[in-house]
């Protein structure tokens, strides 16, 4: 039977549901997971976990970073983060997939299990796995004690409290933030400054009040539920660091309103998913200030040149947006290896807003279960 989250003991603290709460407490979740592990004298995260020597995290030469739902779309924004800052190679596999895929693994590869729960048996097995053939796994999981924080060599915690609400939303961000100083402290272990490693954390510093700054959004993104409720589809478009966030916001949407969603790199756009544009198919691009920012407002242009509605994520200080988007939630600013933490803000809310609209079981949705500990 797949393992239901004990809800009994936690309060829901004056919010309607459990998942408000939630994404309500993500500013707090990322002090939690930031406490005691950033260090400004070698500037670089510390973890006391890893139970790895520094000459063995040395010798890395491949990160796998596997999971599944929720986990496996922070895997994908970990991939960005620790190959851009750290420029190890990252794999980022399905858990299901790795579990019987039997893909070559050179020597000196890192497993991580990203798990909220520590409970999904895919992931389980995936690192049992892996651990069989002799690699050394870790877990970035947030129940302490659980199954798979026990079968990895050690790991990181995300400190970010129970959560109830089946569609994860403050693990995935913790998950974010737990990886963002992994590639740090990979980083500085390698080719990163010591001024480039003080840059980042004092990005680190400023992210939780940056999501409280997002989270002001609020009444503006249930205008927007309240415009979009009867959508039938919905498509995510965002490009590099925002590209998992479009298939986190598209998942939110799935699994808490029940509408059809999909999330694409905003480029591959015109390969497909532009044939389903219509006058009821609204896209929502994700697109913060940043590298690719003008070839994503170009297809949003294509996307309102075939008479889609275009609702856009975007910078404060983009006030030219609104004169192309039909809608635009705006977002405080943040380098780009931290957007998708705080981009992800506005699409939960966008989920739990529609969810609670259409009269939707937020917290229970119908056919999910909190941890899958079945195949
Ligand atoms: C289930 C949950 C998802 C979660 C996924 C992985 O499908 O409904 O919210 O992302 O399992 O769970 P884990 O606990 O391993 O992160």
């Amino acid at each position: 039977q797949p393992f239901e989250a004990d809800s009994g003991e936690v309060s829901m603290n004056g919010y309607e549901h459990y998942m408000l709460k939630e994404i309500y407490e993500q500013p707090d979740a990322l002090r939690n997971a930031m406490r005691g592990r950033l260090n400004d004298q070698d500037a670089t995260a510390v973890f006391g976990g890893l139970n790895l020597t520094p000459q063995q995290l040395r010798s890395v030469e491949r990160i796998i970073l596997t999971g599944c739902g929720t986990s496996w779309h922070s895997a994908l924004v970990g991939e960005y983060m620790i190959e851009e800052l750290s420029r190890i190679p990252v794999t980022v596999e399905y858990a299901s997939e790795l579990r019987y895929r039997n893909p070559p693994i050179e020597n000196n590869t890192l497993v991580f299990g990203i798990t909220q729960s520590g409970e999904t048996a895919d992931t389980l097995a995936a690192l049992n796995e892996t651990k069989r053939k002799g690699h050394r796994t870790l877990a970035i999981c947030n129940v302490v004690g659980s199954s798979i924080a026990q079968a990895s060599d050690g790991g990181v915690y995300l400190h970010a409290g129970p959560e109830i609400g089946v569609a994860s939303t403050k693990a995935f961000t913790s998950q974010c933030c737990v990886l963002a100083m992994l590639a740090l402290y990979f980083g500085r272990m390698r080719h990163m400054s010591f001024e480039t490693g003080g840059r980042i954390i004092e990005d680190l510093r400023r992210l939780p009040a940056t999501i409280e700054q997002a989270l002001t959004c609020d009444a503006e993104v249930r205008k927007v539920a309240e415009k979009y409720q009867s959508a039938s589809n919905v498509l995510y478009l965002g490009r590099r660091y925002n590209f998992p966030t479009a298939l986190e916001g598209a998942l939110k949407l799935k699994e808490i309103s029940y509408i059809h969603a999909e999330g694409y790199p905003a480029a591959e756009m015109k390969h497909g998913p532009i044939a389903l544009v219509d006058a009821d198919t609204p896209s929502i691009f994700i697109m913060p200030r940043g590298t690719t920012y003008d070839k994503v407002l170009s297809n949003m242009e294509e996307v309102k040149a075939r008479g889609g509605p275009v609702i856009a994520i975007a910078s404060s200080d983009d006030t030219e947006i609104r004169k192309i988007a039909d809608d635009v939630i705006m977002i405080p600013e943040a380098p780009e290896f931290l957007q998708p933490i705080v981009s992800v803000i506005p699409l939960q809310l966008l989920s739990y807003h529609i969810a609670v609209l259409r009269g939707c079981d937020v917290d229970k949705p119908r056919n999910l279960a909190k941890s899958v500990t079945v195949e």
